[in-house]
């Protein structure tokens, strides 16, 4: 879809989208539309259910020059270019269902964002719910294909609103890489497949891409990563990316990710339905890819740094048994009651070698952790567990601003007893109860004294259905927070 901006014109043909807000008032330009069509604007408003709802659409076909859609927008003064994003999907939602290839979006004065910003957040938003992941599919009709071929928007201060869609658009390509990541088969991205794919397409952004593999790993000490990895024929991969934006030597902002590229649980199989999700097990890892690719996309003034942890965890002969005692690089020993608590041991060497290497300001890891944290949170929040109440904070806040919410979970020596192991220093799981604060105990046990905190993503990475910006499948959840959060706390302001 290409995405334009131009001045208001009323005269133009195909599809118009006009604003409605709270209660069906209409802004200058509708106004005058309406009157230029009769009326009709307000009859059809009069005679729909539509009141100017955030997320409301009215499709008009044979209207005007065209088509009119009109779409609500909630109460004028209190536009904010998050739900700007929000109505913008909507719209694309909308024309999603009609025949039409070209449409514009006729944007109001006078609403609580400056017209320019929000045509730029509108189309920022259109773009972000029309994704699709085509990619194997062989037989699709034309009829099943998306008609719209350009989008619009109108407005004053067009070349202003180019410019802020510009800085969106880099943006926008991070989640899409994201998803198409999360998207992809675990027969195709595995990793090898998915290091290599990061090493092709990083370095041009500036982000510098090393990818250590089996014996790096083996030197190091990681035993628990190289644990869950052993029973695959796909050997894992631990990829490190710099990007240095900020003084030299400043300390980073450092990003840590889940990437089991397909999790069957291992000798402790999941059942048929539970592993038939499990490719997309790896989205922490593209969060954080996406999350680099944004703050590299707009040459951000931050030293950043990612660690990847990619495996695959495979029941085999050779595969690592329940009971088994692994040493991580931290030296502490891990008996591993269940094969399918993989996540954690992963994720103990890679933020352990995080900060052991970099020593980096904050330290984040995404992961799709835990079952237990879709049954206490749902996809409306992530968990959020965090040793440092200032970065905790900045999260939270960085998750309102962006529409990707989370919330803070609890941290404890009560909960950190239950891991103690009768063998070892600890056991991967405890007695079923608090599953996903066990889950965050476990990785806090490999953080030395850097602030931490860790996002249980498994409630959000993949959506059932269409939800705001997100059309159902792999949502990218991650890089809008992440990008968001080190522009407003990790970069001069
Ligand atoms: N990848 C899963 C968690 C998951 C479940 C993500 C459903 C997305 C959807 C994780 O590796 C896992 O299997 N966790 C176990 C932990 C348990 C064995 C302590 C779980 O949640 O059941
Ligand atoms: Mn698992
Ligand atoms: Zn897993």
């Amino acid at each position: 879809m290409k995405i334009s901006f131009a001045d208001v014109d009323l005269e133009r043909t195909g599809a118009l989208v006009v604003l409605v807000q709270k209660d069906r008032v209409l802004g200058a330009h509708g106004s005058a539309l309406d009157a230029k069509t009769g009326g009709v604007l307000t009859r059809a408003l009069a005679a729909s259910r539509m009141s100017g709802k955030p997320g409301e659409c009215l499709d008009l076909p044979g209207i005007g020059a065209g088509r009119i859609v009109l779409a609500g927008v909630g109460e004028g003064a209190d536009l904010t270019p998050q739900r700007c994003e929000t109505v913008g999907a909507a719209i694309a939602a909308a024309l999603a269902a009609t025949p039409e290839t070209s449409a514009a979006v006729i944007v109001e004065d006078g609403l609580g964002v400056e017209p320019a910003l929000a045509a730029a957040h509108l189309l920022h938003g259109a773009r972000l719910r029309s994704y699709r992941f085509d990619t194997y599919r062989t037989k699709l009709k034309d009829e099943e294909r998306p008609a719209l071929k350009t989008l619009v928007g109108l407005t004053a201060n067009a070349s202003q609103a180019k410019k802020l869609y510009g800085g969106l658009d880099k943006l926008g390509d991070a989640v899409v890489y994201a998803r198409d990541l999360v998207s992809e088969p675990a027969n195709t991205l595995y990793p090898e497949s998915y290091a290599a794919r990061l090493q092709k397409d990083l370095p041009d952004l500036g982000i510098e891409v090393e990818v250590l593999g089996v014996k790096d790993m083996k030197k190091l000490g990681m035993g628990a990563l190289l644990g869950v990895g052993q029973g695959a024929e796909h050997e894992p991969r631990l990829v490190v990316m710099t990007y240095s934006g900020g003084k030299g030597g400043a300390a980073p902002l450092a990003l840590v990710g889940k990437g089991v590229c397909f999790d069957s649980g291992g000798l402790s199989l999941k059942p048929a339905k539970s592993m038939e999700d499990m490719k997309w097990d790896m989205a922490g890892s593209a969060a954080v890819v996406g999350a680099m690719m944004a703050i590299a996309g707009r040459k951000a003034k931050v030293n950043a740094v990612a660690v990847l942890a990619l495996v695959e965890n495979m029941p085999s002969g050779n595969a690592q048994r329940p009971g088994d005692v692994v040493t991580s690089m931290s030296g502490q020993t891990i008996e591993v009651l269940n094969t399918d608590a993989e996540g954690r041991l992963i994720l103990a060497d890679a933020v352990w070698y995080c900060e052991q290497r970099f020593k980096p300001a904050a330290m984040i890891d995404l992961a799709t952790l835990t079952g237990a944290i879709m049954i206490a949170l749902g996809s409306e929040h992530v968990g959020l567990f965090a040793n440092n109440d200032t970065l905790a904070d900045s999260i939270l806040a960085a998750g309102k601003a962006t529409g990707e919410t989370v919330w803070r979970m609890p941290l404890g020596d009560e909960y950190d007893k239950m891991i103690n192991s009768d063998i070892a220093d600890m056991k991967n799981i405890a007695d079923g109860s608090a599953g996903s604060i066990i889950g965050a105990v476990f990785i806090q046990r490999f953080v030395k004294d850097v602030p931490w905190a860790h996002l249980d993503i498994a409630g959000v990475a993949w959506g059932k259905k269409d939800k705001g910006i997100t059309p159902k499948g792999a949502t990218g959840w991650g890089v809008r927070l992440l990008d968001r959060l080190s522009r407003d706390h990790f970069e001069p302001q």
